[in-house]
């Protein structure tokens, strides 16, 4: 199973899940210090204040990288290193840190993919109201500008936003991740204004010269139970619809307007039911379409829903209280999230006959299991499975004519899982947070080898 010359082989991390180093430097708070050091957000307490320690060993880890002879690294930017309250001078000795990492990468024959914001929001920001604050959209774009200043002359692909849906959705409406607000109309006028804060972005970026542009989401196939198992079973009428309405709110309700322009009327109606409409700017939309080259696809498993009667109304879900969520008859992966590869590929078809204006790239896909270091060694046989399943379905998305540009694996290192702490490895690289000790996993040395071949 070969694939495509120009595919793209890499690996993503996030700046609060591994970098530490919080208070260096000049670096401003960001909601996820503030959450993670509030009693009960995060499991076991955990902080993101030393994570992996990447900060000071990123010159490590690029030479990790480069031993498995990735390709590309997609990581972030943390946005309080540099505008410490979100707003106003920058922070030089932050910029600096992301320049070094960037003559690392390039030094090692390594892509940058640079993501703009994967959820670390400046907290004077937040005390302004976050991103239910419009005026946080145009901050971004203010502060994204600052980054493309430093590192535009040898990076090419950027990323607006990292999973816009979570960052609203579980930040603002079930507050499961910061600022930890739950309150419904927040979230949907917070997912406005994300989007508000890409177009105005892509736009700024694209005029100073931006080479590639994209826009990461986390997105499922939606399917009821039946379909998991068996793609030609045919739902009921309110099954379907369920179904359709679901695909609205995760996937629809950010790239139709990134790409379309337009919202879909069922996230017009779950907004106009939760705190209102007003939120919507007339010109909005247009500056939300800004043009784009790539959509990022973050898929771990498919969602899976029929019609209700619900369960109790999640704030993560406004508009779909009648709906039932339930899980795919699938083995689990540590996070207990249900591992259905085929999902993959049923997504990637769909998403490039919706949107076949632009490339598409797997920005994440990766699993959680309770690695064991044995004399030196992990044999995550779980992890190279699920991986394996994953790039099957990927190859057979390319066969099936999906425009898909790369695969990042999620993630190069074990790292602070958000809500979840240090307890959930995703890493192929296992980190001992003991002595912060990288040990390459069995995975590892497996991606290593399909790189090399380019294929399976
Ligand atoms: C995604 C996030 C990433 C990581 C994985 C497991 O939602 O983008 O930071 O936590 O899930």
């Amino acid at each position: 199973m070969i694939f495509p010359d120009d595919f793209v082989w890499g690996a993503a991390t996030a700046s609060y899940q591994i970098e530490g180093a919080v208070k260096e430097d000049g670096r401003g708070q960001s909601i996820w210090d503030t959450f993670s050091h509030a009693p009960g957000n995060v499991f076991d307490g955990d902080t993101g204040d030393v994570a992996c320690d990447h900060y000071h060993r990123y010159r490590d880890d690029v030479a990790l990288m480069r031993s498995l002879g990735l390709q590309a690294y997609r990581f972030s930017i943390a946005w309080p290193r540099i505008q410490p309250d979100g707003r106003g001078p920058v922070n030089p000795p932050g910029l600096d840190f992301y320049s070094r990492l960037v003559d690392a990468l390039l030094e090692a024959g390594i892509t940058p993919y640079v993501t703009l914001y994967h959820w670390d929001l400046p907290q004077a920001l937040e005390d302004t109201g976050g991103w239910t604050n419009r005026d946080v959209a145009y901050a971004f774009a203010d502060y994204a500008e600052a980054v493309y200043g430093k590192l535009g002359d040898r990076v090419d692909h950027w990323t607006t936003l990292n999973e816009p849906w979570v960052a609203a959705f579980l930040g603002y409406g079930n507050g499961v991740h910061a600022p930890g607000h739950r309150r419904a109309g927040d979230a949907m006028r917070s997912a406005h204004h994300l989007l508000l804060g890409h177009g105005l972005a892509a736009r700024r970026l694209r005029d100073l010269g931006a080479k590639s542009l994209m826009l990461v989401v986390n997105s499922a196939p939606v399917l009821t139970p039946a379909q998991v198992n068996d793609p030609s079973a045919v739902p009921s009428e309110a099954d379907a619809e369920a179904v359709d309405r679901i695909h609205a709110l995760l996937t629809r309700q950010f790239l139709d307007p990134a790409l379309h322009g337009s919202y879909p009327a069922e996230v017009l109606d779950a907004a106009s039911r939760n705190g209102g409409l007003d939120h919507i700017h007339p010109g909005d939309l247009e500056i939300i379409n800004a043009p784009i080259d790539q959509i990022g696809i973050n898929y771990y498993n498919p969602c899976v829903v029929s019609a209700g009667p619900g369960t109790p109304a999640d704030a993560a879900w406004p508009g779909s209280e009648d709906i039932l969520f339930g899980t795919a008859d699938a083995p689990t992966t540590a996070m207990g999230w249900p591992i259905v590869p085929d999902g993959l590929s049923r997504l990637l078809v769909r998403l490039s006959q919706d949107y076949p204006q632009v490339g598409l790239m797997v920005t994440e896909n990766g699993a959680a299991f309770d690695d064991v270091v044995e004399n030196g060694h992990v044999h995550d046989h779980d992890r190279v499975a699920y991986l394996e399943g994953h790039l099957r379905e990927v190859h057979r998305a390319i066969s099936a004519g999906a425009d898909l540009r790369g695969y990042l694996v999620w993630s190069l290192l074990d790292n602070f899982e958000w809500a979840e702490g240090y307890r959930r490895r995703f890493g192929i690289v296992h980190v001992d947070y003991g002595t912060l000790e990288r040990v390459p996993k069995d995975s590892a040395l497996w991606y290593r080898d399909v790189i090399g071949r380019n294929g399976l």
